[in-house]
């Protein structure tokens, strides 16, 4: 069997302040769950079998990963949806600064993209050689960002990509997805912490 198992970064500074973007560290809440990971993953992945680690570039993610011990790779590909010049602003912020773009993106999340920054379709087409590496490779943990992971998990899904932006990829819960030729199924495990 091979599997893709997919993660968010464990809590974030940004997250408890509801700031977008940014490259923060992990909350204490997320650094228990980074300490949770390597049990929570060796519970269903045998010691004899080989699992690799990706990474988004930014420091959370990396951070999660941190007590992992199995061979490891960050892909400048799974950073976070770029929010341009509204990267580092609370969604009140942006709605207060930028009324007309909190409008634009609240008519069509899936093509709005932000001002120097980028769309959810802008990712999926980032995306594509990631998609194209995992189809060649055995076990996956992927630990990434909120709109990455929409967008990967509605991939495997099979749902239509315009649909990615309201998938459900909930904070400290890890993915297991098992492609099979015509469905993928899927496992939620989610850590108690
Ligand atoms: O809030 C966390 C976060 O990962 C932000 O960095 C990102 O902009 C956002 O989620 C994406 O979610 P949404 O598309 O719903 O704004």
């Amino acid at each position: 069997p091979r599997y893709i198992w997919l993660s968010r970064h464990g809590e974030s500074q940004y997250n408890l302040e509801g700031k977008i973007g940014g490259d923060a560290d992990l909350s204490e809440r997320g650094f228990k769950y980074a300490q949770k990971l390597p049990d929570l993953v060796k519970q269903y992945i045998k010691d004899h079998e080989k699992l690799t680690v990706w990474t988004s570039t930014l420091k959370r993610t990396k951070q999660t990963a941190q007590y992992l011990t199995y061979p490891k790779k960050s892909w400048k590909a799974l950073d976070e949806l770029d929010a341009g010049s509204c990267d580092g602003l609370t969604y009140e912020e942006i709605a207060e600064r930028f009324p007309e773009d909190f409008k634009a993106r609240d008519d069509n999340k899936f093509e709005y993209r932000y001002r120097g920054g980028e769309s959810y379709r802008d990712v999926i087409i980032r995306l594509e050689p990631i998609i194209m590496e995992l189809e060649n490779q055995e076990n996956i943990l992927i630990i990434t960002h909120q709109a990455v992971l929409r967008c990967i998990y509605a991939y495997f899904m099979n749902v239509p990509q315009e649909e990615s932006p309201w998938m459900s990829i909930p904070l400290h819960t890890l993915i297991r997805l098992e492609p099979r030729a015509y469905e993928t199924l899927v496992t939620r495990i989610k850590a108690d912490i």
